[in-house]
């Protein structure tokens, strides 16, 4: 999906995916400490960024819509936290290497295979050795449920993918499961969902 279409969903004063955390990620806390650098990727309004920036890590969030950025920026602010957001294009960013304790991959789905490979192969690189990938996607079954997300099977990903482009990781949780989620207007209703949780061997 183009930068016009994210920027003009993003053009309200409602946050479209909420202001509480993805609740996946939110539950994996017990994987964060204080201190710890993190890598939000295409965090959208902030609200990943902006908790995880509460729960005491240094965050860098990255998206391409200003929009978006602009109320991630307003959040941050009235949580009293700061973050350092960025304007970027994830297809064309330079994925420092071995810099981030943790990643976090939250529906991060708008590109099918081959561009797709970019971004894995960014986050494999720019995760810091013994550092910790949380993401969270939909399933190609998700477009059956049209609760959230691209309209597109070849933008979703299974346990194979995962396993293909992460097996040499330590993967510590990775579940396919239908669940509800409500996580503002455009997350919302029963989902075909997949979760991980991975380290990058030292
Ligand atoms: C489904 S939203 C998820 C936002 C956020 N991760 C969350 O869970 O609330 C997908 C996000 O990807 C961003 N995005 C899409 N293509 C991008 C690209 N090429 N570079 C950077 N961000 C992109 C959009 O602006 C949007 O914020």
């Amino acid at each position: 999906m183009s930068f016009e279409f994210w920027n003009t969903r993003y053009a309200t004063e409602e946050y479209v995916f909420g202001t509480a955390p993805n609740v996946f990620l939110a539950s994996q806390a017990h994987c964060l400490k204080p201190g710890q650098t993190a890598l939000a990727i295409a965090d959208g309004e902030g609200r990943n960024g902006v908790w995880l920036a509460q729960q005491g890590l240094k965050v860098h969030a990255i998206d391409f819509s200003p929009a978006a950025l602009a109320k991630a920026g307003k959040l941050a602010a009235e949580r009293g936290v700061e973050v350092e957001f960025e304007q970027a294009d994830v297809l064309n960013w330079s994925w420092p290497e071995a810099a981030y304790d943790i990643v976090v991959a939250i529906f991060i789905q708008f590109v099918p295979p081959p561009e797709r490979e970019r971004i894995i192969e960014g986050i494999r690189r720019t995760l810091k050795p013994g550092g910790t990938l949380i993401l969270q996607g939909y399933t190609p079954k998700q477009i059956e449920y049209g609760t959230g997300g691209p309209p597109s099977v070849a933008n979703m990903y299974v346990e194979a993918d995962l396993r293909r482009w992460f097996g040499d990781w330590q993967i510590e949780h990775l579940a396919e499961h239908e669940s509800h989620i409500s996580e503002g207007a455009h997350h919302h209703g029963m989902s075909a969902l997949i979760d991980m949780v991975a380290v990058k061997p030292v």
